[in-house]
């Protein structure tokens, strides 16, 4: 693969090798010195047209640890805002030779259509509501480790789905690794062809939760709701926000997850989203950046071979 543009197009056994890589840059990233050269000499560009703080900062952090030169470009301070499209900053970007871009942008195939543009690898950091990628991978991370394995584990994710690329992309993720999904919110707040994602769908938590080994909780996505139905963030909280009471119709030894950023109150009890027994939302955000880099390395590994080839062809 020359991008990661989202899970649709990786196998099974790519799932499991970037998944093997990032455990062992998770090794790394709890040493004193955390540096390797995997990017050496290679040249990062992150471009983040909408905010983030943990993807950016982790693609950030990723791309120094393994020796990349990293650029963040701050796209509010860029032409963009004189009226400069996406394609023409991506290739004018692209003539400085960057070997790898991380792009995050609000419209859905924003990052697909991108790719197509440039000579260089290309992740998407989340486009619209489409995917994200390295969150589903850095999840998948998580669970592997909290759990022992990434199979025949049902997962309940609830909330906000028809919004969420988190969603979109955890579900393709798990269901390539076979496990249960059941999807749990608001009829409003799902899908329209929910059939085509072979999940079980439910509008009541205490009976989706019944016996899950995962619980992913997501936010609410105000800012791509343009309009349409908001929920009162009390009502929604009592029918659909994780607490101690509501957990209790999960596993025992069930973990709780949320990508992050989180609103304590609305989608999840402040307490519960801290207490490390159950939550894993730290380990979530240190994943991210083992993930990355795994990412990263492997795109490189690629690039440094689509390269060698070009070469001998006397490209
Ligand atoms: N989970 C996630 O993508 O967080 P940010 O928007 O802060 O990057």
């Amino acid at each position: 693969h020359d991008h990661l543009l989202g899970i649709e197009p990786l196998a099974p056994a790519d799932i499991a090798t970037l998944l093997d890589l990032a455990d062992q840059y998770a090794a790394l990233n709890r040493r004193e010195v955390k540096h390797t050269d995997a990017l050496t000499g290679l040249t990062q560009i992150n471009m983040f047209f909408e905010n983030s703080t943990r993807t950016q900062a982790s693609f950030e952090l990723a791309g120094k640890r393994l020796g990349a030169d990293v650029m963040n470009m701050a796209m509010q301070a860029s032409s963009i805002k004189k009226g400069e499209t996406l394609i023409d900053t991506a290739t004018t970007l692209n003539a400085m030779h960057p070997d790898l871009l991380v792009v995050r942008h609000p419209q859905s195939g924003a990052v697909d259509l991108l790719a197509q543009k440039v000579n260089c690898a290309v992740l998407n950091a989340g486009d619209g509501r489409h995917e994200h990628p390295t969150q589903a991978l850095l999840d998948a991370l998580t669970i592997r480790r909290a759990k022992g394995r990434l199979h025949r584990l049902s997962v309940a994710i609830c909330g906000d789905i028809a919004h969420s690329r988190v969603a979109r992309s955890n579900i393709i993720l798990l269901g390539k690794m076979e496990n249960r999904i059941r999807l749990i919110g608001p009829p409003t707040l799902m899908p329209a062809r929910i059939d085509e994602f072979g999940v079980e769908v439910f509008d009541d938590m205490e009976e989706g939760l019944k016996g899950v080994d995962v619980v992913m909780m997501l936010r609410l996505q105000r800012e791509r709701m343009d309009g349409g139905f908001i929920p009162s963030e009390r009502e929604y909280y009592h029918r659909f926000g994780l607490d101690a009471e509501k957990l209790v119709h999960a596993a025992p030894d069930a973990i709780v997850m949320h990508p992050g950023p989180m609103n304590r109150g609305v989608e999840i009890d402040g307490e519960l989203a801290d207490d490390v027994a159950r939550s894993v939302i730290r380990e979530q955000v240190e994943m991210g950046v083992a993930v990355r880099m795994a990412a990263m390395d492997l795109l490189a590994r690629r690039l440094r071979v689509r390269r060698a080839e070009q070469s001998d062809k006397g490209v």
